[in-house]
């Protein structure tokens, strides 16, 4: 008989907590010897419904390395965090966060990328926010590349195309490796990997000169570079700390078909597996034979080592997390009205509705996921990002009631408790944007994922208070019931 006991819920040491990035939050762009990066030179979009944060060149490069301030680049000021880590910390630990992910700017650690010595004050600079985390039992999930570079490795080899960055990088690891080697446990190498085929942010290669099937041999092979250097800080973080879990990071985009026609269900098929060779590549160690033949009908010739194969399959990751904001819809014969995308632009849901920004809303989507990622790999999920971006409206009586947002997470976490009980192994939840930050994509501070609200806006104008919105009592209730109590 078989009689295994039902999953009833989240596990006892489910990593319950929030999500950030360093050039969203920490500010401090131009102190104690931080170098300037890849992410603090891209404009704040004017029109954000129609921009792209990939649409750098090397004029507009040269434009923001001449100007001194931060009017026109707020990821240069985030929300200074730099300077209220304490504060925001205590906000945390109040709602009983067990996990805190946040990116280290590898440019507060190496100014330039290839400097001879790393910068003490930066390294300090860690060294202080993982002791106030410990302070509250708070487990730091560090992201070793969010959406960042040191802007000199882009200038001098082009970021991710030049093999030269790969060592770059992997020195920076190993900096990083051994100095926080007894505070960090859970490590992942490139936020949302898949962010390397839309250009500038993931690649930090300037590419707009190019024509598009130049692009996109220059981006897959500065993706190749990051697949190499990823299996190299696996090495390094295994061969350091054996205890210590390190992992991959997707923006996934599950696909669903327009229609049951085979060409739509094949569409599908194929639109899904170029969101999946990511982790195809880090999860399982291989590149897959479905890209051979991408490679080939789109001329793609990728230049690799003597070792970078044997490497990619000797060192894959432990665990596999993701970013999950939404589905995507595809079809044979592209048609139908298009909606604003994480970044990027798919098909509108008739299904589904969406945020203000046209993101669509898909709880769902999340159990599908979920269990497709399960199936194919086998190894632990986390979802490290997942989130509503809102305009919050403070009210008369001071307060933020931000039911929306309750509402969009209560929807999600209750599907990802289903994939719990459907048996998928999910190691924690980091919403994303605990505290309100700025924008990846628009640099807008207006678009608010936080349950801390944060008293500044699109110009950088504000008080910088920190105040919980009607959310936070929410998700401290969550959390303390291990997520019984939505
Ligand atoms: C993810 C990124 O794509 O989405 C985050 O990893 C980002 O850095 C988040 O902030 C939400 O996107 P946006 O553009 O609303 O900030």
């Amino acid at each position: 008989m078989y009689s295994k006991q039902p999953i009833t819920g989240f596990k006892p040491d489910f990593l319950w907590g929030g999500a950030t990035a360093a050039n969203q939050i920490e500010g401090a762009w131009n102190i104690d010897g931080k170098g300037l990066t890849t992410a603090e030179v891209v404009q704040k979009a004017t029109d954000r419904q129609n921009f792209s944060m990939n649409a750098v060149t090397k004029d507009s490069i040269q434009t923001a390395i001449d100007d001194p301030t931060d009017t026109l680049y707020p990821k240069r000021r985030g929300i200074d965090f730099y300077h209220h880590y304490k504060e925001d910390i205590a906000l945390f630990a109040k709602m009983g966060f067990k996990a805190f992910r946040m990116s280290i700017a590898w440019a507060r650690i190496f100014p330039n990328g290839d400097d001879a010595q790393p910068n003490e004050k930066g390294l300090a600079f860690y060294d202080n926010v993982f002791a106030e985390l410990k302070k509250y039992n708070i487990e730091p999930v560090v992201t070793l590349s969010h959406y960042e570079m040191p802007l000199t490795l882009t200038l001098k080899y082009n970021g991710w195309a030049s093999r030269e960055t790969i060592a770059a990088f992997n020195r920076y690891t190993e900096t990083v490796f051994k100095r926080y080697q007894h505070q960090v446990k859970y490590w992942m190498t490139f936020n949302e990997i898949n962010a390397g085929t839309w250009g500038f942010t993931g690649t930090g290669a300037v590419d707009d000169t190019l024509a598009p099937d130049e692009q996109l041999q220059l981006r897959y092979q500065a993706l190749h570079h990051q697949f190499v250097a990823s299996s190299i800080a696996v090495k390094q973080c295994h061969e350091l700390m054996p205890d210590a879990k390190i992992g991959s990071m997707l923006a996934r985009m599950q696909s669903y078909p327009k229609t049951p026609n085979p060409d739509d269900v094949r569409q599908a098929q194929q639109d899904d597996e170029l969101n999946l060779f990511f982790t195809d590549v880090q999860v399982r160690g291989e590149y897959p034979n479905y890209m051979n033949r991408y490679f080939n009908d789109h001329n793609i010739t990728l230049e690799m080592a003597p070792d970078d194969l044997q490497l990619i399959k000797d060192y894959p990751v432990d665990y596999l997390s993701f970013s999950y904001y939404m589905s995507m819809v595809s079809s044979a014969k592209p048609a139908g009205e298009k909606t604003a995308g994480n970044l990027i632009l798919g098909e509108k849901n008739p299904y589904l509705e969406a945020s203000d920004w046209g993101w669509q809303i898909d709880p769902v989507g999340l159990r599908i996921t979920l269990n497709n990622l399960w199936e194919r790999y086998g190894v632990p999920l986390f979802v490290v990002e997942n989130g509503l971006g809102a305009i919050d409206q403070v009210d008369a009586d001071g307060q933020i009631h931000d039911e929306y947002r309750i509402d969009y997470m209560r929807k999600h976490i209750e599907q990802m408790k289903e994939a719990v009980k459907d048996g998928v192994d999910l190691m924690g939840y980091t919403m994303w944007g605990p505290i309100d930050l700025i924008s990846a994509s628009t640099s807008e501070m207006s678009k608010r994922y936080g349950f801390i609200y944060v008293d500044q806006d699109d110009d950088g104008n504000g008080t910088l208070a920190r105040s919980r919105k009607e959310s936070f009592y929410w998700f401290k209730n969550v959390i303390a019931s291990n997520g019984e109590d939505l």
